[in-house]
């Protein structure tokens, strides 16, 4: 344990991220971000419109040595110091998560530092912490990224967490990506959305909110679906192309986005209220967006919630949050986990660590 001139122990925990195609080393001391070292392959995926697992893989493994000394360098420290590792476990591509496992248990093996198997889940909520501080509990998460679109409630960030809603097709950020390849803008498109729209018209067109209407209020009350909106849009451009139209890029984008922020914003506030949670948490890549922030920001404050989110480099996927989500379990005294757990790419969103077992 690293003690401060208070005596206090503040664990200090290294994070390993190989989910997709971002090698993340971060390093914390409690909620302190020491190192934020970032590799990304996303160039090598681009000209192919999405995330290639092998090209992912490949990269991972010629990155990951590099990148955690990087982070150990930042940091100023040695393998020595750390009094935990934490590595996400999954969900994410099953080859790409296991040279992050792999690496962090040879890591843990040689050095004799605990080694902690998390949910990359929830490691977008921890991230908040090391900007915002302990989370106040119970607190809502909108967990929304390239893979996941996700309301949870986090009664305890170091075990209980349980899902209220999810996307039942596409995640937010796929819809994202979709729809900017429809308007011709690069890979990941999310970003270039995000930035064609604010010179765009919200209003341009009302494009479907999906799981919206009163019938869907029973089986799907904080259920997302994106699928609709897509094909929406997509049936939208075709048509004003048969027409021998021009698309505005910038208004559709505005439009797409409205549509998706709308929806996610007011099923969390739902979620919230419902639930008499007065805090909510924003994590995961379509957390960076800004029409997101601005809403969530416009409704929370009218329902009196307190609404929480990391700036954007810490919403996209890092080390920095796994260390997060680990120095976090390590404070609560929650059990490592035992050497032989696997890399799930379907790691169910409710475990939030393998303390213990398999
Ligand atoms: O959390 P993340 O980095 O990786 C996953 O765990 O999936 O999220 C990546 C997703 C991509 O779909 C990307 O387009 C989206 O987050 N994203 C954004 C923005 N920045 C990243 N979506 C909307 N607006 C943004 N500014
Ligand atoms: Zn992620």
């Amino acid at each position: 344990m690293n003690n401060d001139s208070s005596g206090s122990a503040e664990p200090v925990v290294m994070g390993i991220e190989t989910s997709c195609d971002e090698t993340g080393v971060g390093i914390v001391r409690g909620h302190e971000l020491l190192a934020d070292a970032v590799a990304s392959s996303v160039e090598e995926h681009a000209r192919f419109g999405g995330v290639v697992p092998e090209v992912a893989s490949r990269a991972h493994l010629e990155a990951m040595v590099p990148t955690v000394q990087r982070a150990l360098d930042d940091a100023g420290l040695t393998l020595a110091d750390l009094d935990g590792i934490a590595v996400t476990a999954g969900p994410g591509l099953a080859g790409a998560l296991m040279v992050g496992v792999g690496a962090a248990k040879a890591y843990s093996l040689a050095t004799g530092v605990p080694l902690y198997g998390v949910n990359h889940l929830s490691a977008h909520i921890a991230v908040d912490t090391l900007e915002n501080g302990p989370i106040p509990e119970p607190a809502i998460g909108l967990l929304v990224s390239g893979g996941h679109s996700t309301i949870m409630m986090v009664e305890d960030l170091a075990g209980k967490v349980t899902q209220l809603g999810a996307s039942i097709d596409d995640a937010a950020g796929e819809a994202f990506d979709k729809v900017a390849r429809l308007l011709g803008l690069p890979f990941p498109g999310g970003p270039y959305i995000d930035r064609a729209a604010k010179e765009g018209d919200r209003a341009f067109v009302r494009f479907p909110r999906g799981l919206s209407a009163a019938k869907d209020q029973e089986h799907h009350r904080y259920d997302f679906s994106f699928s609709g909106l897509k094909t929406a849009v997509a049936r939208w451009i075709e048509a004003r192309r048969l027409d021998g139209e021009d698309v505005p890029v910038n208004d559709v984008a505005a439009a797409f986005q409205e549509a998706v922020c709308d929806v996610l914003t007011r099923k969390a506030i739902l979620a919230a209220k419902e639930h008499g949670v007065d805090t909510i948490l924003l994590g995961g890549g379509v957390a960076a967006n800004s029409r997101l922030r601005a809403l969530a920001t416009e409704r929370a404050e009218q329902a009196g919630i307190t609404l929480r989110y990391p700036r954007p480099k810490l919403c996209t996927d890092n080390g920095a949050m796994v260390a997060a989500l680990g120095s976090h379990l390590v404070a609560a005294g929650v059990s490592p986990s035992r050497f032989d757990f696997p890399a799930n790419s379907s790691m169910d969103v409710e475990i939030v660590s393998l303390a213990d077992r398999l």
